[in-house]
């Protein structure tokens, strides 16, 4: 068969270019414009990247119409159920699953990568108590850029490893020591015996029993799974472009933990809950919220339904529903978050019943559910958006590992629509 072309046509000059469709394995293919400036003089314009594919990867596949969200391959709801976060976090940087020894050598250097210089503990406490933790996170990750800078090697494999390593066993511990601090408590020791997501629960929960202990860190496992990776997001993108300078793979996350910091992105599971939390302190029954959400006049959403990709159930939103109703249905009535569990569940229901979010499809997504279960588990609301930093670490450095394994890798430099003034002279300033 024939290669695959476009042609474009110049409708000024008449002239004509053949321009390269690349072949997806899944998903539409792809025009490749690189030649269009050369031989046409035009450059391409999409803001916001509704239409452009910046990178070729291997890692994540999402169809946001069938509900799909795929790592490596494996459906995200097979994972879930049978993988941990760990097999999936050297799924997504191997393009494999890996065999008994593979999964035991990985685990070790995991554990043994859990002691995090305890300078960072003086970085943190710094800041006061009411900071927003993933400033603090940030600010961390700069001390790391700066305490490793001299051995900065990215195209030396043995260095990207140890990086890999450092970085997902050390955010997690930064993450519970942040979560001491703002609780007011001693900073706690990690245990390497522990996953990561136990060893969490454990630094962050440590007067919870061992039952308790298991429940959250299972829980907590499969939101650190569901959130490791989404492809090309804000804050991926913002990582590979940051990376392709070649700076510091802790300085390149920094750049990543501040993208995911917006509302828009990584805060929506905290708005879940202050939306709840209105409802709550309210004299106003759901209905009435239900009715604002539906009122054109209205600008009121309903916070956690809905989501830009998936018109069909985010498979996400599948999963942790379970767990939500596994742990609400343990709450006794003397917990004080029932009542807005209670108000989160009368929500989902009007939701999935209703006409106007039946037929626009707007289900309860993944934020409506993790910002759920994270209260239940009782983890402080702004600490949310520094869990999902902690997951999303492995996406980050599987994509930034694949960007320097790429042989088109080079520096991300984006061109412009430039509507700016043409030539214009300098004025002296009695002269303006
Ligand atoms: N409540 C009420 N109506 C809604 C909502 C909502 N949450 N979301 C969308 N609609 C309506 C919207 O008014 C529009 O109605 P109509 O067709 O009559 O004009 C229709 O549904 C389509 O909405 P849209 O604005 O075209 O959808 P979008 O793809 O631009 O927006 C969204 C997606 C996620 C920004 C939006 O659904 C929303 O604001 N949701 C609430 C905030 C939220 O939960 N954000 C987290 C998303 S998941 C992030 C992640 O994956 O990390």
């Amino acid at each position: 068969m024939a290669d695959k072309k476009i042609t474009i046509k110049d409708g000024q000059s008449d002239n004509e270019i053949d321009l390269p469709v690349l072949d997806s394995i899944l998903g539409p293919d792809v025009v490749d414009i690189r030649s269009l400036e050369k031989n046409l003089g035009y450059l391409s314009h999409d803001p916001g990247f509704i239409a452009t594919s910046s990178c070729e990867s291997k890692i994540t596949f999402i169809d946001g119409n069938e509900g799909k969200l795929w790592y490596r391959g494996y459906p995200i709801e097979e994972l879930a159920k049978k993988s941990n976060f760990l097999e999936t976090a050297y799924l997504l940087l191997n393009d494999k699953l890996p065999n008994k020894t593979e999964l035991q050598s990985f685990s070790s250097d995991i554990s043994n990568g859990y002691y995090v210089d305890e300078s960072v503990k003086k970085i943190i406490k710094v800041f006061n108590k009411d900071s927003h933790p993933m400033a603090i996170m940030s600010a961390c990750l700069s001390y790391l850029s700066a305490k490793y800078h001299n051995e900065i090697n990215i195209q030396d494999i043995e260095y990207r490893y140890k990086s890999t390593i450092n970085l997902i066993s050390g955010v997690p511990i930064i993450s519970a020591w942040i979560l001491n601090f703002i609780n007011g408590k001693d900073f706690t020791k990690p245990n390497k015996s522990l996953s990561i997501a136990g060893n969490f629960i454990n630094m962050a929960f440590s007067n919870l029993n061992d039952d308790q202990k298991k429940l959250s860190s299972r829980a907590m496992d499969v939101i650190f799974l569901l959130h490791a990776d989404h492809e090309q997001n804000a804050s991926t993108s913002t990582v590979r472009l940051s990376g392709s300078s070649e700076t510091s793979p802790y300085a390149a996350i920094a750049a990543g933990i501040s993208t995911l910091w917006g509302p828009t992105h990584g805060g929506a599971n905290e708005a879940v809950i202050n939306m709840l939390e209105e409802i709550k302190n309210s004299d106003k029954d759901v209905e009435y919220y239900i009715d604002q959400a539906k009122d054109k006049e209205n600008p009121f959403r309903l916070m956690g339904f809905g989501h830009r990709i998936y018109k069909n159930y985010d498979p996400r939103a599948k999963i942790i529903q379970e767990i939500a109703h596994e742990y609400l249905q343990k709450l006794d009535s003397s917990n004080p978050n029932k009542p807005l569990f209670d108000i989160a569940m009368e929500l989902e229901k009007y939701a999935l019943e209703d006409e106007y979010f039946v037929s626009r499809k707007l289900y309860p997504n993944v934020d409506f559910y993790s910002g759920i279960v994270l209260k239940a588990i009782g983890i402080p609301q702004c600490m949310y958006t520094v869990i999902f930093a902690l997951a999303r670490t492995v996406g980050w450095v599987a994509h930034w590992n694949e960007m320097i394994e790429d042989k088109n890798f080079r520096i991300g430099r984006p061109r412009q629509l430039y509507t700016g003034k043409d030539k214009t002279s300098y004025k002296d300033i009695e002269e303006r």
